[in-house]
């Protein structure tokens, strides 16, 4: 029996904003407010674009990400409207600020939803059309952990992959770990060799889209586009497309959901503790958060574009596996849940 069903956040309440990877890659747009940018979305120095708050509207309260916009992208397909996925370029700079585009005006201070989003998510009892997608076609060990019976956690990792990640793959081999890469496009051509790796050694292949927008911000149509074109780099590196989705900022809505209920394995997954790695880029303080909020059923979030958000793992695998945590993909985590498309998830149980 299942130990719990999975939350559906819809009201990514907390958690929203700031903390979701605040990194957009292609946008030169980095953590919301980290890099350059400091504070992500931090009201004060928020640019003058405002936002419209379009976020989920069952969740007023969620922040999202500011638009940070500030040190102009090489290149700006960040345009709501336009996601052109242009496969070439590359990406990541650990530096980028500047958000895409934020969607609610983060009504919350910086560090609001710092954490763990939601210590206690509870289910959405509308979300009407989400839940409703196709069940994901799980690409699991049948000889693997069963979550429903010991205790697992999940890292993810967000925008990558880049020139830290096979450092990471390291670390997670020695240490016999699972995680999930929450990657955007041009990452995934500029270093297929990884993903193919990543998947080779067990780990799983999330979708965080082509140019890191607010998918709250787009056009349905927009909104497949960046989800497809993703999903099409992955698979032509490692012969699958991408199994679950985690929306640039953890912003999603009902359109969104709705979108993504049509796509195949696109189950959005949130996160229940959130490192900040990419604010305070101090490796003791993501040890620090992931100690304070970790719990049986949850799922971490990290960036592997951040050479100290790397350099904190072995000290955080360690500690977790110390605490007789299992560290497994998401979809090994929610496996009990048989994960729908369109349906949030922060954790099991
Ligand atoms: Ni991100």
């Amino acid at each position: 029996m299942r130990r719990g069903t999975a939350i559906i956040i819809a009201a990514l309440v907390p958690l929203l904003g700031l903390g979701a990877c605040a990194t957009a890659p292609i946008t030169a747009a980095g953590p919301v407010g980290s890099g350059s940018g400091g504070a992500p979305a931090a009201p004060p120095s928020a640019p003058s674009q405002q936002p419209t708050a379009t976020v989920a509207p069952s969740s007023p309260t969620a922040p999202t990400p500011t638009p940070a916009a500030s040190s102009a992208p090489p290149t700006d397909p960040s345009q709501p409207g336009a996601p052109a996925p242009s496969p070439t370029t590359p990406i990541a700079s650990p530096d980028y600020t500047a958000a895409p585009a934020p969607e609610a005006k983060p009504s919350a201070p910086a560090d609001a939803h710092s954490r763990t989003a939601s210590p206690t998510p509870t289910k959405q009892p509308d979300e009407a059309p989400s839940g409703d997608g196709a069940p994901a076609s799980l690409h699991l060990d049948p000889n693997g952990p069963d979550c429903s019976e010991v205790k697992c956690v999940a890292l993810t990792f967000d925008d990558g992959p880049g020139a830290h990640t096979a450092r990471l793959l390291d670390m997670l081999k020695q240490r016999h770990a699972k995680a999930t890469f929450f990657v955007v496009g041009p990452n995934v051509k500029a270093n297929p060799a990884l993903v193919k790796r990543a998947v080779a050694e067990g780990h799983q292949i999330g979708n965080h889209s082509w140019s890191h927008p607010s998918l709250t911000k787009l056009s349905p149509g927009a909104i497949r586009k960046e989800v497809r074109s993703t999903s099409a780099a992955v698979k032509q590196a490692t012969g699958r497309g991408t199994e679950s989705i985690r929306p640039p900022y953890g912003a999603v809505d009902k359109k969104v959901r709705r979108v993504l209920a049509g796509e195949p394995n696109a189950h959005v997954i949130l996160w229940s503790v959130d490192t900040l790695d990419w604010k305070h880029h101090d490796p003791a303080k993501t040890l620090a958060a992931v100690k304070q909020g970790v719990q049986p059923g949850g799922i971490i979030l990290m960036h592997d574009i951040h050479k100290t958000s790397v350099d904190a793992v072995p000290a955080v695998v360690d500690y977790l596996q110390s605490k007789g945590y299992t560290l497994v993909t998401v979809d090994q985590l929610l496996a009990p849940e048989h994960p729908r498309s369109g349906k949030a998830y922060s954790h099991l149980g």
